[in-house]
């Protein structure tokens, strides 16, 4: 695997790849890697001929209140990890190289980025949107894999990606759980034991809403209420939001007769947790779309 650290130096293995007639996967990362991460890498493997990750904390997508000081970086670890995995490209630029002084050019995805997590982190979407252009710009690929744990993200990057004619395929990857069903998070790793417990409230009332949905209910205000109730029940965290939007414009909707997107997202402790589940359509496919 080839370490990158600059965006020239990037550009050019990645231009050498294009030249070669290679087909480039970008997995566009934030590190502390687990196996949510090593899914969309294994994907971007299966459909790609040369693998690219991306690993940095992206400053501009944290609030100044948020968790960028502590954020894990386990940089030596995840190396092993994308050696195992066959990664052709690392690129792991510095908070410089990525945002040299003067920087003031951002990508914003009106009316989306303030829905969902975007309520509740200001310009955080605009730091997402921002970082993923430059990496699209630096990588040019082909094929970028995103993670549906992320439901809004992923809505916007396709949003932003038809916008402004970016050549790249988005594919989504299916949520990657604990056995208890827990989404994977690199934030994780900041539950003491008690508050891993705690966390599984989100799986628990997202389940409560896809049974309820599974047996007639349509009514968005009864799933929405329902779904409140059981992290109610959980006294160590406290709710965010709790919403069934439409997948792609992040409206909300008041009937899941033609599928809808419950996102939920939630603080245990100081730590800021989310997680989501599509209600099918009667007659929509269950396959992870790929888009
Ligand atoms: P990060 O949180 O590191 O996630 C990187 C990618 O892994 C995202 O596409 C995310 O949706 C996916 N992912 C995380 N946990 C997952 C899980 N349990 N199952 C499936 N996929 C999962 O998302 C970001 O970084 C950043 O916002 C980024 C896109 C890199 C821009 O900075």
């Amino acid at each position: 695997m080839k370490i990158l650290k600059t965006p020239d130096s990037m550009y050019a293995a990645c231009a050498q790849r294009h030249h070669d007639g290679r087909r480039i996967g970008l997995v566009p990362t934030m590190g502390a890697l687990h196996e949510g991460h090593l899914s969309l890498i294994r994907a971007a493997r299966a459909q790609s001929d040369a693998v690219a990750v991306s690993i940095f904390v992206n400053p501009l997508q944290f609030g100044p209140n948020e968790d960028l000081a502590k954020y894990p970086r386990t940089l030596e670890r995840d190396c092993q990890l994308l050696e195992a995995e066959k990664v052709d490209l690392l690129f792991a630029p510095s908070n410089q190289d990525m945002y040299p002084a003067g920087a003031t050019t951002f990508v914003t995805v009106e009316g989306l980025s303030e829905r969902l997590c975007g309520r509740s982190r200001p310009g955080h979407f605009r730091g997402v949107t921002t970082v993923v252009a430059k990496l699209f710009h630096i990588v040019e690929p082909d094929l970028a894999f995103f993670g549906q744990k992320d439901a809004a993200q992923v809505a916007i990057i396709c949003r932003m990606v038809r916008d402004l004619n970016f050549p790249v395929r988005i594919v989504i990857c299916p949520i990657v759980r604990e056995k208890d069903g827990l989404a994977m998070s690199s934030r994780n790793a900041y539950l003491d034991p008690q508050q891993r417990k705690q966390a599984l409230a989100l799986y628990r009332s997202l389940m409560r809403v896809q049974t309820l949905a599974d047996t007639g209910e349509r009514s968005t205000a009864k799933l929405v209420e329902a779904g409140k109730d059981v992290i109610a029940e959980e006294p160590g965290v406290r709710l965010d939001y709790f919403e069934v939007v439409n997948p792609e414009t992040l409206d909300p909707v008041s009937d899941i007769s033609h599928g809808a997107l419950v996102a939920v997202a939630a603080f245990v402790g100081s730590t800021r947790l989310i997680d989501n589940v599509v209600l099918h359509g009667a007659s929509e496919s269950r396959e992870p779309s790929v888009g």
